[in-house]
């Protein structure tokens, strides 16, 4: 039998057979994941943090985050009760559509004014196909087409509403890519697929007083590192790397597509030519502005989303309701929070004094120690100002010396 044939138990006993230590697994949970993914023999946890005042369009949310790196909650939590003091963000989801590609073989007798006649009916062929989705609001909503050489380019766009839709606008490409391949003067078609280029544009804005970060003189210093962070690609992947440390999280803990995100992110951020920081931030009087755009093809319905308990939880928390678009909004103010987090640290007392306080409990959690011996090894940590394994290490023994 193949691997992949076998049962997760199965494949687990393998493993074991092989003098693989394994965790233990509840096989309910075993059972549920395998239906997620392939060749499944295991899990990997991840803590689901909160931040329980983000204060967006003047409403109030609690906001899970899945994520294993300390400090990123810790930031995300400081960022928004700044924007808290300030009264919260403005935000705005233009959920256009994702575009889906065509790409199709031409042959030399190929007219394009015949092919464009024939979209409206098309979409309108497609609408019917996939009538579930226009039931929800969503649906084909453009066509638009470029020619070069002996290939076609086709453009799709689709509203898929209220869900990410990947798997939805595939469909949709395929259904349409086989009504075209059949038309006069098409020899082939290339592929069908969706493209993760930039779409669902969300864009958070804020409005701090100096006062409330520190004063004008930092206000300053964080206008110039993002200044920085337009020209010189150091330090804008960098500043991205912070503002995607709040969006991954809640993205992973929302049960969406993070490498989608992800890899729009990269063009977004390389738009002008030039990579340059996502977010942008300036001084206006007394006033501290930021703001970030975000491409965030999400969804609050459908992938693995309603599969999941764990998932569906964070839900719970964010409050059962909440729309993508609200989601979205969300999202781009968890980014704007972290960052706006480390460009304060970064710009005061520098990263490490917050960030090492809370590394220190990893140093611990790798001691093989009791609770208590890691708890005693914790509090010397801080209270020396030594972050590192050979300290931890010194003083669990001061620890044990003592017992
Ligand atoms: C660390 O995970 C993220 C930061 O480096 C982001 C930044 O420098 O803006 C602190």
């Amino acid at each position: 039998m193949k691997f992949y044939q076998l049962t997760p138990e199965e494949r687990r006993a393998l493993l074991t057979k092989q003098g693989i230590k394994l965790d233990a697994i509840d096989p309910a949970t075993l059972h549920q994941l395998d239906q997620l993914s392939e060749n499944v023999v295991g899990q990997l946890r991840l803590p689901v943090g909160l931040v329980p005042n983000l204060l967006v369009n003047g409403q109030r949310y609690w906001v899970p985050m899945a994520t294993e790196e300390p400090s990123v909650v810790a930031a995300a939590n400081h960022g928004a009760n700044i924007f808290s003091k300030n009264g919260g963000v403005t935000a705005q989801s233009d959920r256009q559509g994702l575009d889906g590609q065509i790409i199709l073989q031409s042959t030399s007798d190929f007219e394009p004014t015949a092919l464009r006649t024939l979209f409206p009916q098309l979409i309108e062929q497609a609408n019917h196909e996939f009538a579930s989705l226009v039931k929800y609001g969503g649906g084909v909503k453009r066509i638009e087409m470029r020619q070069k050489a002996e290939l076609i380019y086709l453009k799709v766009l689709v509203d898929p509403a209220e869900a990410m839709g990947a798997n939805k606008v595939n469909s949709i490409l395929e259904f349409l890519a086989i009504k075209m391949e059949k038309l006069p003067g098409i020899k082939a078609k290339l592929f069908a697929i969706l493209s993760n280029y930039p779409s669902q544009l969300t864009t958070v804005r804020v409005k701090l007083m100096v006062n409330t970060i520190g004063g004008l003189a930092v206000a300053n210093r964080i206008a110039l590192l993002s200044k920085i962070g337009q020209t010189d690609v150091y330090r804008a992947v960098t500043n991205n790397k912070g503002i995607m440390n709040g969006v991954h999280a809640a993205l992973i803990a929302t049960g969406n597509d993070s490498r989608a995100v992800d890899a729009a992110c990269g063009v977004l951020a390389s738009q002008s030519g030039q990579y340059a920081s996502l977010s942008k931030w300036y001084v206006q009087g007394d006033n501290l502005c930021g703001e970030l755009t975000l491409p965030l093809a999400i969804g609050t319905v459908g992938g693995s989303i309603t599969a999941r308990s764990d998932v569906r939880q964070n839900y719970r928390i964010l409050g059962k309701k909440i729309t993508t678009a609200e989601l979205a909004n969300v999202i781009a103010t968890i980014g704007l929070a972290n960052n706006l987090a480390a460009l304060l640290a970064i710009s005061t007392d520098g990263i490490q004094k917050g960030h090492m306080k809370l590394q220190s409990r990893n140093l611990v959690a790798n001691l093989s120690a009791t609770t208590q011996e890691k708890e005693q090894v914790l509090q010397l940590l801080t209270q020396n100002r030594e972050y590192s394994q050979a300290a931890a290490v010194k003083f669990l023994q001061q620890v044990r010396e003592k017992e």
